[in-house]
């Protein structure tokens, strides 16, 4: 992006997995690494924006001039997320766990022979995304959402863009053998409202395989456009 491109501009993004605990050892969670989204972050921060970066557990270091609010669980990054608005842009690059445990057990679930297995029943998490995009107040001028699909890529991708009320849907494809997941490449599909909004078609572009920093930069310099 030119230099200065989002001075002035607030960016939220959020990134990482969230954990959803069954007992005090134990989680269900997405794989992802943070690359993609801690990418953006940096990337906007260095266009001049004033970045708040909501991340679930990583191991990966916090981008440079960008201000860091670490959470566990998807209702946390719920709450992050809304603490940190209003925004101009709002980029969604976490991978959420879309359901949590009904019951988080206080102790550790033991094993026991003769006893039987636990069957886990799951409650469904808030989605980040489509509640920043259905706010009446304050949504932000942008909203980002990203779709990591193994089949289906782009119907998957446009179905999200309509469901979700997002404007953008960064698309990517993590099947296997791609690569994608935790690696240090990305190779996306920008899938975004045609000219008849929400309910015309959408429009889609293809960007050759990338560095996630380079995808980055240039996610950064369109939104910036
Ligand atoms: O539905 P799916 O998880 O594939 O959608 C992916 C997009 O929605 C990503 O942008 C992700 O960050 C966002 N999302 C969210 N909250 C959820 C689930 C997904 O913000 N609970």
């Amino acid at each position: 992006p030119p230099p200065g491109a989002l001075r002035g501009r607030r960016v939220v993004v959020t990134s990482g997995p969230t954990h959803e605990s069954i007992d005090p050892v134990r989680y269900i969670a997405n794989r992802s690494s943070g690359r993609q989204g801690h990418a953006i972050a940096a990337a906007a921060a260095a266009a001049g924006a004033e970045v708040v970066l909501v991340s679930g557990p990583v191991s990966i270091a916090d981008p440079a001039g960008v201000a860091v609010v670490r959470v566990e669980t998807a209702r946390e990054m719920l709450s992050a997320v809304e603490a940190a608005l209003p925004a101009d842009l709002f980029v969604a690059a976490a991978a959420v766990a879309d359901w949590r445990p009904t019951v988080a057990a206080d102790l550790k679930i033991k094993k026991r022979d003769g006893a039987p297995d636990p069957v886990l029943a799951l409650d469904r998490n808030p989605d980040i995304l489509a509640a920043v995009a259905a706010r009446r107040e304050g949504r932000p001028r942008l909203v980002v959402g990203f779709a990591a699909e193994t089949d289906r890529l782009l119907d998957h991708a446009a179905d999200k863009l309509r469901r979700k009320g997002a404007d953008v849907i960064v698309a990517n494809d993590v099947g296997s053998g791609s690569g994608v997941m935790g690696g240090a490449d990305n190779e996306v599909h920008l899938v975004s409202r045609g000219a008849a909004g929400a309910g015309g078609d959408a429009r889609i572009e293809a960007w050759p395989k990338l560095g996630k920093d380079e995808v980055a930069r240039r996610l950064v310099a369109r939104f910036a456009a």
